[in-house]
């Protein structure tokens, strides 16, 4: 590994680190512009990153990325003369030197986040300060953390009749203070499935919140740490037994939570795939439709 500066000439320890690879002197014909590209790659697992990213990726002739987020194989997109920079050493003042040198040298970077960009990424601060540099920037989506955890516990979050909504959200009291009115213990009233992000070390109070809110003791629980990675482990409890599960595997971070009656519910079915129920590629059968009529007014729904 050899330690560069963001500019790309050789620095000092605490710079941020590149791979073997060569740094690139310029890739691009004379005149053409920088371009960024933000790219979501997925929560782990290198087969979850889009053809998009995977094509970003291996376009750039600098590829920033979150090494403690990304699983490494992402990097085999790369091109072998790209420069690589692992972003955990690098301020946002860091990232945006290579931005700006992008800018300068009509280079491209990717910088690859984990999960889905438009969930706590610092994403938008990039975008923003690409905006007032005159860069162009482009965000490819990925597949976030709570879908695929969805998928490993082979389940649905949004069950007809007994969750429609799905809240993403984190607890407050770290290092990012909650706005007024997004405290886990206010969405929580709602009831329906949330999935909670970067709250592991404060189990307890996740707990506690989720309680209070008023879910009964035995809602079911996901808990994923490094979903899709080798180390993956997924566990299933409930909101009562969340702090003791979390503290038993010495989770602290890494770790997703999924809550909600939705991630045990069974026995229920879509109106969409009902066939009594019509739409613009599928006509109703008569007495299916019938059926369906009855039971919506049997449930007050007429
Ligand atoms: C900085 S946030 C990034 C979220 C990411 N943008 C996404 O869409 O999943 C990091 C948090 O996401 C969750 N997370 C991300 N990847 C995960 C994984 N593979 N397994 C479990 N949780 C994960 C954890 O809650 C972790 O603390």
């Amino acid at each position: 590994m050899t330690a560069t500066t963001p500019d790309g000439t050789a620095g000092a320890a605490g710079a941020a680190q590149t791979t073997g690879r060569t740094p690139k002197a310029t890739g691009r014909t004379p005149g053409s512009a920088g371009k960024v590209t933000i790219v979501g790659a997925g929560p782990g697992a290198a087969d979850l990153l889009t053809f998009r990213a995977a094509r970003a990726i291996a376009e750039a002739d600098i590829v920033v990325w979150a090494a403690s987020l990304v699983r490494e194989e992402v990097l085999e997109h790369a091109r072998e003369d790209a420069q690589i920079l692992d972003s955990a050493s690098m301020s946002l003042e860091d990232v945006i030197a290579v931005y700006e040198r992008a800018a300068r040298e009509g280079l491209r970077v990717a910088r690859v986040h984990s999960g889905d960009p438009a969930l706590w990424g610092g994403t938008q601060e990039q975008v923003d300060r690409c905006a007032e540099l005159g860069v162009e920037v482009e965000i490819v989506p990925g597949v976030s953390s709570f879908s695929a955890v969805a998928a490993i516990a082979g389940r649905e979050l949004t069950i007809p009749e007994v969750a429609q909504s799905v809240i993403l959200t984190r607890l407050g009291g770290g290092k990012t203070p909650m706005p007024p009115g997004e405290e886990v213990r206010e969405f929580a009233r709602h009831g329906t499935t949330m999935a909670v992000f970067l709250s592991a070390a404060r189990s307890g109070q996740l707990a506690v919140e989720l309680l209070e809110g008023g879910y009964p003791t035995d809602t079911p629980v996901v808990i994923a740490h490094q979903a899709t990675w080798p180390e993956e482990l997924v566990l299933r409890c409930t909101v009562g037994t969340l702090e003791e599960t979390v503290k038993e595997h010495r989770l602290w971070k890494h770790t997703l939570f999924l809550v909600g009656p939705a991630l045990s519910a069974s026995g229920t079915r879509s109106h969409l795939y009902h066939p009594g129920h019509f739409h613009g590629h599928r006509r109703a059968r008569p007495e299916a439709r019938r059926a369906l009529r009855a039971a919506r007014e049997a449930a007050g729904r007429g």
